[in-house]
């Protein structure tokens, strides 16, 4: 893991001789700060940014050491709690100019942020702590998760569910076997972060907001009032990744963490035609995953959004009558079934054969800290981009397919192509804007 060893003698050392000055740190190499204190930079800091740096200052070895927002109304909300930070609206300025003086980067951007800041960061040998999904595009989680582990950083993403007691006990009950192996999982939300309507109309840029800063990356291209900022990005292809990513991620987690699996052979989605604007409201993608050890021969994945969900009971083959979560996963193993709703306890079918069944008891862990301990040389991540760049890739593949309704896309994951389709793959890969280009991503 990054400055693991030598941060944590350093961090130890100076706590112990805290009179003597220190340098900022910059990567392996790492020097701590005067205060022996975890020096972090927040980009992104309104929405699940201020609930992120809530988190993340809440540990007692944090020090917040920069703010960073490209709307001055979110950036003056955080500073009231923050007022020694220094604050940027351009992430690339901060890090260039004031990059020494942070030991960690958070980001919580929207999705199509979240690859070019946390790559700039990395580049600079920085631990990162990354919002979900981790990216927008799936050549871009390739490449976070080959350079966190080329250089060995300290790495999570904003999956905090994974952490969770209930989370992680589903898991553990999986690999156990209690439902023997595995040949379906079902998973669904009800949400919508799709948009169905057509072009959309230009407005005035508010102003707090630095536009073209919010656009980064992509393609310049006029504001539209309550369209992109805040949150309602989500359901637009160029910028968010729909329900399946927004909610999928949190919800593919524990399937994908459970049953190991790897790189879809796969991918086919219904939905309606593409309008090239947004993601669909609605939508059921099915996935094919080669086998492992917790599956039989094959894994069938289908995942539901919008008003296809939840699925009936009835294609699920629970008890009639049983009502369904809004979200959730079901697991169909080959001695019973696995339902886990977002979030709550397992329940095992049938009941009256898992009555007397004895769940693993495990402890709280915090998903924040465990990051901020790991950067401090304590312990690893849970989600860090070796395990979140491919379910990343994963699902990055079903918003793909959304483009092609009715396709199976079958993938390579070797080579990073789509197989059958050949003009997919432009999907797989977007060029940067010129002036927001990225060494690793661009
Ligand atoms: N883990 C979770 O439970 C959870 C929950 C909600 C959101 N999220 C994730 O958090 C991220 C943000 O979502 P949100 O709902 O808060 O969105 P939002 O639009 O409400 O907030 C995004 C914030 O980032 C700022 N921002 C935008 N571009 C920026 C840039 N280039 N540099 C610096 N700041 C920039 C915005 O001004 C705003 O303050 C998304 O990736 C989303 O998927 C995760």
């Amino acid at each position: 893991m990054s400055y693991p060893q030598t941060r944590r003698a350093f961090v130890q050392a100076s706590l112990a001789a805290s009179a003597i000055p220190m340098f900022g740190l910059s990567g392996r190499s790492a020097v701590p700060s005067a205060i022996g204190k975890l020096r972090t930079a927040h980009i992104g800091v309104g929405g699940m940014g201020a609930s992120d740096l809530g988190s993340i200052a809440s540990h007692s070895m944090v020090e917040v050491a920069a703010l960073c927002d490209v709307d001055s109304s979110r950036l003056a909300k955080a500073q009231e709690k923050h007022p020694n930070a220094k604050l940027f609206s351009d992430y690339r300025e901060m890090l260039a100019t004031y990059g020494s003086s942070i030991d960690a980067v958070v980001v919580s951007t929207p999705d199509h942020t979240h690859a070019p800041a946390a790559m700039t960061a990395m580049n600079l040998n920085k631990p990162v702590y990354c919002q979900k999904p981790l990216t927008h595009e799936v050549f871009e989680a390739r490449q976070l998760r080959a350079v966190a582990e080329s250089k060995k950083l300290v790495t999570q993403m904003g999956i905090q569910v994974h952490s969770s007691v209930q989370y992680r006990r589903a898991v553990q009950m999986i690999q156990s076997g209690v439902i023997g192996k595995v040949s379906q999982v079902h998973a669904w939300s009800n949400k919508n972060w799709g948009y169905d309507g057509g072009p959309l109309a230009p407005a005035k840029v508010p102003d707090t907001l630095k536009w073209d800063l919010w656009l980064g990356v992509t393609q310049s291209r006029e504001y539209s009032k309550d369209i992109y900022h805040p949150g309602n990005w989500r359901k637009l292809i160029d910028f968010g990744t729909g329900t399946l990513g927004d909610m999928g991620v949190h919800i593919f987690d524990t399937p994908y963490a459970a049953l190991e699996l790897t790189a879809p052979n796969w991918v086919k989605t219904t939905c309606r035609p593409v309008t090239g604007i947004g993601h669909p409201e609605k939508n059921t993608v099915e996935y094919q995953f080669p086998a492992t050890r917790y599956t039989t021969e094959t894994l069938q994945w289908i995942w539901y959004d919008g008003s296809f969900a939840p699925p009936s009971v009835d294609s699920l083959k629970l008890p009639q009558g049983f009502k369904l979560p809004g979200q959730g996963s079901l697991f169909v193993g080959q001695e019973g079934v696995l339902l886990l709703p977002h979030v709550g306890e397992a329940i095992l079918f049938p009941e009256e054969k898992f009555s007397d069944y004895v769940r693993p008891k495990l402890e709280d862990k915090n998903h924040y800290h465990e990051w901020v301990d790991s950067c401090m040389g304590n312990g690893s991540t849970s989600a860090s981009f070796s395990y979140a760049g491919p379910l990343t890739e994963a699902l990055l593949l079903g918003v793909v397919a959304n483009r092609y309704p009715g396709q199976q896309l079958d993938f390579d994951a070797k080579r990073l192509q789509i197989t059958n389709m050949p003009e997919a793959n432009k999907l797989l890969k977007r060029s940067y804007r010129a002036g927001f280009e990225v060494p690793g991503l661009s």
